[in-house]
């Protein structure tokens, strides 16, 4: 799949991506340093360009035709340690939907600070997205359990055209690993423990064998002599004699590689690059789970109400479990994609050659099955108050 990365930074996104598989063929940010780094290291389809200039940027996007648009617009406007004022930086999150409308790749991932998600900037984007026909499925996915040594909680908003809500909720749910990566697992820390700048009051001093916390532009600096005064009372060794991590080791924390070259930047512009970024590993799970669902490897999950709803209408236990099963068998024929109508959805399956192939008896199951499933999402959507088969999950 052909990608474009929008607000690009120095390119951890990007990176996860092209890992996964993804063709990066066009990535725009306006900050010299960002741009620098990525030409660096990803590769030269970057452009310095001001993405407020929609007129400029809408038609050659469009020309391009990507397959999917990814970006983390920026986030300070939103972000805990910024000041929470929507501004021009929030204005970012609608220019994201404005391309997605202009360009409505079959994809796209938009990336932001938990805090993102209640703020009338992306209130406004989704009703554009929604409006240009995208499904969403609306996470915040907690990095950590992604891959990466960092207790860094992330806004993802995955949109594929045509989709119901929540589709890719089960699959990202399923790509979770078995237990949470730790500084240990990438870095030699021969103290055992590593001093990381709080804030909010947080614990200062980590073991090697937690995630570290999210990373911020400061999060290298030695502890203040206020710190060391009066430290966090649940630091398990003092402060002095914890490791200090070096800026590689904060890199490699977010998924910069070693050897990663920093692009003419200084070296407040390069902690603020590293601070920026979305973790490559985190980047590049959510980037699988995505070309999986495209080449129809894997489904939604049907729900285990579904059953419970089934015989609440009549049907006996194994009666219930017959439609839930045909159900998937639904979903697999129609490669795992879902549709926001249920004709539309019955349609697609009958365009399907091996639909076309199993017996009368079996298809009419089939569409049996996809229709009740329809009406149960309908129901436990309007018994909400939400609108019609919206689905906000919540992962991590
Ligand atoms: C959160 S960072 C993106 C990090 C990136 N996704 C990564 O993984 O490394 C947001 C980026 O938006 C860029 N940016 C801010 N305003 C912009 C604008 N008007 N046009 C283009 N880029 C902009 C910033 O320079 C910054 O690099």
């Amino acid at each position: 799949m052909r990608a474009v990365d929008l607000f690009c930074g120095a390119g951890g996104m990007s990176l996860g991506f092209q890992r996964a598989g993804f063709d990066l063929v066009q990535a725009y940010d306006s900050w010299e340093p960002a741009v620098a780094s990525y030409r660096r290291n990803i590769g030269s389809h970057v452009w310095l360009y001001d993405l407020r200039d929609v007129f400029t940027v809408g038609p050659m996007l469009a020309a391009l035709r990507p397959d999917i648009i990814v970006g983390g617009p920026p986030c300070q406007d939103y972000s805990a340690a910024g000041r929470r004022i929507e501004g021009e930086n929030a204005g970012m999150t609608r220019a994201f939907a404005m391309y997605l409308c202009i360009v409505r790749p079959s994809w796209f991932v938009m990336e932001n600070v938990r805090q993102a998600q209640k703020s009338h900037a992306w209130a406004d984007a989704r009703q554009m997205i929604k409006a240009a026909g995208y499904g969403l499925t609306e996470t915040v996915l907690d990095a950590s359990w992604y891959g990466t040594p960092q207790s860094r909680k992330r806004l993802v908003i995955i949109g594929r055209l045509g989709e119901r809500d929540g589709f890719l909720a089960a699959a990202l749910a399923a790509a979770r690993s078995k237990r949470q990566t730790v500084v240990g697992d990438v870095l030699d820390v021969p103290q055992g423990h590593f001093y990381m700048r709080p804030f909010g009051g947080g614990r200062g001093v980590r073991s090697a064998a937690e995630p570290a916390p999210a990373i911020i532009r400061t999060s290298r600096e030695r502890p203040w002599s206020k710190y060391l005064n009066s430290p966090h009372p649940d630091d398990p060794i003092p402060a002095e004699e914890a490791a200090i991590l070096t800026r590689d080791q904060v890199a490699r924390i977010q998924g910069f590689p070693e050897g990663w070259e920093w692009g003419s930047a200084t070296s407040r512009d390069i902690d603020q690059l590293i601070a920026n970024a979305l973790p490559s590993q985190l980047a590049e799970v959510v980037g699988r789970v995505i070309l999986a669902r495209e080449a129809g490897t894997t489904i939604p999950v049907v729900e285990g109400s579904f059953l419970q709803w089934l015989q609440r209408r009549g049907r006996s236990p194994q009666s219930a479990r017959n439609v839930k099963s045909q159900c998937n068998r639904a979903r697999r024929l129609l490669g795992g994609k879902t549709h926001t109508r249920i004709a539309l959805e019955i349609e697609a399956l009958e365009a399907i050659g091996d639909f076309q192939r199993l017996e009368v008896r079996t298809q009419s199951h089939l569409r049996t099955a996809l229709r009740l499933h329809a009406d149960f999402l309908l129901e436990n959507a309007q018994r909400r108050g939400a609108p019609p088969m919206a689905i906000t999950c919540r992962v991590a």
